[in-house]
């Protein structure tokens, strides 16, 4: 779509130590690599994407305001803030562009703490289980969500 806005694939806590963190729940893809493959992905899509990551939730808050404006979709692993976060959570509600919610581990199957998520009830939807094809998936979903007349 020429012309569309990109579409913005945020990371929170953690996410930075991916490829030598619980390799057994996350894998050995580093995030590096994940960044990679969601480019490849949004190329053949033929749309862009801003890829970051931060340990810092009001950083996370920040990106999600400015997606309002700059993005045409949000793809967000919030890491532990999915499971704590009101400001996260009021974020998603304030900016009127669909987010969805991304894991690479399944949460509903871990941890009772995790089966909580204040994302993802403000989120669109949800994508989680599939390792790093959470992300492409979210990105496919994030590029028909976005497009001018969706599915
Ligand atoms: C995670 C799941 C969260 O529960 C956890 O705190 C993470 C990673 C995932 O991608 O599987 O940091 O978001």
């Amino acid at each position: 779509m020429p012309g569309a806005k990109p579409i913005y694939v945020l990371n929170g806590p953690n996410l930075n130590l991916l490829g030598t963190r619980e390799p057994h729940i996350y894998g050995h893809l580093t995030l590096a690599e994940i960044e990679a493959a969601c480019v490849a992905r949004a190329g053949q899509l033929g749309r862009t994407i801003v890829f970051r990551q931060s340990n810092v939730e009001g950083e996370l808050v920040n990106w999600l305001q400015e997606a309002r404006d700059q993005a045409a979709a949000v793809v967000l692993n919030a890491g532990a803030y999915t499971h704590t976060s009101v400001a996260l959570h009021d974020a998603i509600k304030a900016i009127g562009v669909p987010v969805i919610e991304t894991h690479l581990s399944n949460p509903m199957a871990r941890e009772e703490f995790r089966h909580v998520s204040l994302v993802g009830q403000a989120a669109k939807g949800v994508i989680a289980g599939f390792g790093a094809t959470s992300y492409l998936l979210a990105i496919e979903a994030a590029a028909l969500l976005s497009q001018e007349s969706p599915p």
